[in-house]
């Protein structure tokens, strides 16, 4: 079974994806990573995450930035959203997206393009979502847990200009797939999200469209 998760940034697309993997005894991609990846080792070559042979330079990234904490700051995610509009990093980020989906007994992968692009045949499709500001106040949260405070108004002003760049762009853009589930879970808290998700999934499981 494949289950194809996608949405905005800090929608909780992450935490419901890894949450359906443990429900339904499923490996799980989480994409943005290998963007992440891929905008940091540019970072690392001191290159131009606009620039489209820069970005394509940093797909041979080593396997090991996967676990590198820094993919995880926040202006990786804006490195990851730059070098994702190359259409030769998406090509190059591919193959191994199309491995981990086709791999035997299925697989979760959460981002921005698998019910669009990735797996477009996935057995059921989640886009998660939440409102601007409930998202920039989750992830405002969050960043004054780690102590680092930018204040919520710029928080907001980066989620708003990376939605602007995520479905703005021309080749695979952030889009909700037409037979994909809406979960806004703006007034949900996590546990109603999950739990919203996997009674999805099941009821998608036992009556296939
Ligand atoms: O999910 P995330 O915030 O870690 O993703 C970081 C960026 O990577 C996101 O802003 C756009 C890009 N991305 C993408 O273009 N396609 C995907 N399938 C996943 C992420």
């Amino acid at each position: 079974m494949i289950i194809a998760v996608d949405g905005p940034t800090a929608s909780g697309k992450g935490t419901i994806a890894r949450a359906l993997a443990d429900h339904f005894g499923l490996p799980v991609l989480d994409t943005g990573l290998l963007y992440r990846a891929v905008g940091y080792q540019t970072q690392l070559n001191h290159g131009d995450a606009d620039n489209a042979a820069d970005a394509l330079a940093a797909c041979d990234f080593p396997d090991d930035l996967l676990d590198d904490p820094a993919l995880r700051y926040e202006t990786t995610g804006g490195l990851a959203s730059r070098v994702s509009v190359h259409p030769a990093v998406r090509k190059a980020l591919l193959q191994r997206q199309l491995d981990f989906a086709g791999q035997p007994g299925g697989a979760v992968l959460d981002g921005r393009d698998i019910g669009t692009v990735i797996a477009p045949h996935a057995d059921a499709k989640l886009f998660v979502t939440a409102s601007a500001e409930e998202r920039a106040r989750r992830r405002h949260a969050e960043m004054l847990g780690r102590g680092v405070d930018i204040g919520y108004d710029a928080v907001l002003a980066d989620i708003h200009a990376r939605d602007a760049r995520d479905t703005g762009r021309t080749e695979a853009p952030l889009l909700r797939a037409a037979d994909a589930m809406l979960l806004d879970n703006s007034d949900m808290d996590v546990a109603e999200g999950i739990a919203a998700a996997i009674a999805f999934v099941a009821e998608r499981v036992r009556r296939p469209s």
